[in-house]
């Protein structure tokens, strides 16, 4: 099946189904874990209970009605497209947003294509020497993510296909509190949705990262951390105490000239991470913390939220 086929077939964009076959090549894909084997998988990646159910009900098995040969030949080769940038570490979608809406081999389809590079991106941290639970806790942003998309209605998802990636690919490792992806020069810090971040939480993390790189990954060599995200807006500080824990992180950090960048809306952001809801109107989002009263007040008032960057030396 040609790439035009298979999205004609599946009312897909043509050139986003020519840029995985572009990208995938010939190369290989990777098998998904034994069936019987799923199960214990998905709960080590914290995959909620609803969603592991949906995962296992709509296994790829061989008779299943529910992947037709074009969704089959999709997931084959968007795993290609990923395990070919195996120990990449940029920005990856691993292919076509796609209507979930259309059933649960839809909704699910990037989900064991990440199941699917388990194996293959543990073999790969083992060749570094990273320890087990390290892997573990990182690649567990699975479940994390499915549960904020779910919470999301679906919404969350197209960011989130693209950023699970990264972990696919050894580009992204979980240590205490932050993530920290490979990245040029610099470690770039992401900060997941699992409690306050405090100073010393964020302190053991970098010094666990300090140590983590060069240990690793003796081959790079990193001089700064940097940040790419809604909360280095310093208006944010116009609203939130000094003492707050997102004013202190702010401070760490020396800040780039703003810079508009493509696809990116510090507007959409901070709804993303504050409200997990783009589609709720000003007026009906809550308004239970300060940061959240702060969002809504300032767009309100005409104003606007920045993504911004920022970097520190190591
Ligand atoms: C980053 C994060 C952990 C900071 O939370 P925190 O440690 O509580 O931050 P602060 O101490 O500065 O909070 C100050 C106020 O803002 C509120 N607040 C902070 N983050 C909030 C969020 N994401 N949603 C709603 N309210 C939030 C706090 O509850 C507090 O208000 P309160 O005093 O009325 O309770 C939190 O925003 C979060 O989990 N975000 C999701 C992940 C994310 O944004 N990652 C970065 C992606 S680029």
């Amino acid at each position: 099946m040609t790439p035009d086929d298979i999205a004609a077939r599946l009312g897909l964009p043509v050139e986003d189904v020519e840029r995985v076959h572009r990208l995938a090549g010939d190369g290989p894909s990777a098998p998904l874990p034994a069936k019987a084997d799923a199960p214990a998988i998905l709960d080590r990646l914290a995959v909620p209970r609803d969603d592991a159910a949906e995962i296992m009900a709509a296994w790829p098995d061989p008779g299943s009605p529910l992947w037709t040969p074009e969704l089959r030949q999709l997931l084959d080769r968007s795993t290609a497209l990923v395990r070919a940038d195996l120990g990449g570490y940029g920005w990856l979608p691993p292919g076509p947003e796609l209507p979930r809406e259309r059933g649960l081999a839809w909704r699910h389809l990037y989900v064991y294509g990440f199941l699917a590079m388990v194996g293959v991106v543990m073999d790969y941290h083992r060749d570094h020497g990273i320890p087990e639970a390290v892997s573990w806790a990182t690649l567990a942003d699975l479940g994390r993510n499915l549960a904020v998309d779910r919470r999301m209605n679906g919404e969350g998802w197209p960011v989130m296909q693209a950023w699970l990636t990264l972990h696919a690919r050894g580009g992204v490792y979980e240590l205490g509190r932050l993530q920290h992806q490979r990245d040029d020069t610099a470690i770039a810090l992401h900060i997941p949705d699992s409690g306050p971040l405090t100073p010393e939480a964020v302190d053991a993390s970098l010094d666990e990262a300090r140590a983590f790189f060069p240990r690793h990954f003796p081959d790079e060599r990193y001089s700064a951390f940097s940040c790419g995200s809604w909360l280095l807006d310093p208006q944010l500080r116009d609203y939130l105490p000094p003492g707050s824990n997102i004013v202190r992180f702010q401070q760490r950090f020396e800040l780039e000239p703003y810079e508009e960048q493509e696809g990116l809306d510090g507007d959409v952001e901070v709804l993303r991470f504050a409200f997990r809801s783009l589609s709720t109107p000003l007026d009906r989002l809550p308004r239970r913390t300060l940061l959240q009263r702060a969002i809504v007040d300032h767009l309100k008032a005409g104003g606007h939220w920045y993504w911004r960057r920022g970097r520190f030396a190591i």
